[in-house]
């Protein structure tokens, strides 16, 4: 048996812990929420995308029980040979609803609608345009695409414009952004990238993951936010962190684009169909949101209260309005100690460093949901300044 494999992982397990990077994963012992319990104690949740509340809400989890017992567990198959019921039909036809587009196709994640989305659009003579923080499954996506790549520095128009210039005379061009980058918290600037693909003649493609249900007047998302939702071609978003937190994601947009992704795109022809209950909890999520939008316009004043109190203790914030917010630090070391420290004062909040982020810039990563209170946000700012004091990380 050839240990090589296993020496190479070893070697590079002792490098991570070595650079003080190596994530721990932490076990809670039940559901997510404002609280989590975990190590036999309750410590407030302020690391989790469940921005509405949603992830354990006596509705969603009850749409969940009941799909189990109407629809099954699963339904052993991918969409197109027998895994679609009319509950995939019932949620792709309210998704396309609440965006307001044509049609609608589910994933098993955003990730997998992601990957499977540029490859069945575009060939050799086209061009895909991408910003250069744009999310992972973005960079693997256009990976296995054989269009012309084009990386444009990030939220820069005038280098985006000068791409789309250059691939002026490709057949067709597609540019994709992340709608809010997650690291920073920060809405692209979509007017722009509008205004730019409509004179470049390009596709216009926002991931919305962590704008979903959590951005805009009625949580349609970043593009309500910067009133650019008719500008956008195609969304690509999750289910997996406000709409039920479980799993899932989708594209919606024009009904030919969709129609032929469903022939031909592969993360959704050879993977399963979403399980019953998930696609229930997530249609129960979106029927929530058009039935009440005040689950958005908490997360939003919430994250708004928690930015400007963390602000006024000395922290250096980026200027923002998501509830992502982003706490610099510097050092990769001193942002996952840091995190340690707020842990043993029940604050459970990650910390980002090299490479996830540039050298330098290492954060600890705030989110806020609509259903922390006031007193819950105290006591986060409380705890932060304490540990802050602590590292030196404010005066
Ligand atoms: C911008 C963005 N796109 C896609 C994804 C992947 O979503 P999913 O968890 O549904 O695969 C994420 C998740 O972190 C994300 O932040």
């Amino acid at each position: 048996m050839s240990t090589s494999l296993t020496e190479f992982c070893r070697a590079e397990i002792a490098a991570l812990k070595d650079a003080k990077t190596w994530k721990k994963e932490r076990v809670l012992e039940g559901p997510t929420g404002a609280r989590v319990r975990v190590d036999g104690r309750d410590v407030l949740m302020l690391t989790s995308n469940n921005y509405l509340g949603f992830a354990n809400h006596p509705r969603i989890v009850e749409a969940a029980k009941k799909a189990l017992d109407r629809w099954g567990n699963g339904l052993g198959s991918v969409r197109f040979i027998c895994g679609t019921q009319a509950l995939h039909k019932e949620l792709e036809a309210t998704i396309s609803k609440f965006f307001g587009t044509e049609d609608t196709i589910l994933y098993m994640s955003c990730w997998n609608a992601n990957e499977g989305l540029f490859a069945p659009l575009l060939g050799e003579e086209d061009g895909l345009l991408t910003d250069a923080l744009n999310h992972a499954s973005i960079i693997d996506g256009t990976r296995l695409c054989k269009a012309k790549r084009f990386v444009t520095p990030h939220g820069d128009l005038s280098a985006l414009e000068k791409a789309l210039q250059e691939a002026a005379t490709l057949r067709r061009r597609l540019f994709i952004t992340d709608g809010v980058f997650s690291m920073e918290g920060e809405i692209g600037p979509l007017g722009g990238f509008a205004d730019l693909c409509e004179k470049y003649d390009t596709a216009f493609v926002v991931d919305d993951s962590h704008a979903t249900g959590v951005l805009g007047k009625t949580g349609r998302g970043s593009a309500e936010e910067m009133g650019v939702m008719k500008r956008v071609t195609l969304f690509t978003s999750t289910l997996g962190k406000a709409m039920g937190s479980a799993a899932g994601g989708f594209t919606t947009g024009p009904a030919p684009v969709v129609d032929l992704l469903r022939q031909r795109s592969r993360t959704s022809l050879f993977s399963n169909a979403l399980p019953p209950a998930v696609a229930a909890a997530s249609l129960e999520a979106f029927r929530m949101l058009m039935e009440d939008p005040s689950p958005a316009h908490r997360v939003q004043k919430n994250a708004l209260t928690f930015r400007t109190r963390m602000k006024a203790a000395g922290f250096k914030i980026p200027d923002g309005i998501h509830p992502i917010v982003p706490v610099i630090v510097g050092d990769t070391a001193k942002a996952l100690a840091m995190s340690d420290a707020l842990f043993q004062k029940g604050v459970y909040v990650s910390g980002f460093g090299f490479p996830v982020v540039p050298q330098g810039h290492a954060r600890l990563r705030c989110q806020i949901s609509a259903i922390h209170t006031e007193a819950d946000l105290d006591e986060a700012v409380d705890a932060f300044v304490k540990v802050g004091k602590e590292f030196g990380a404010i005066a």
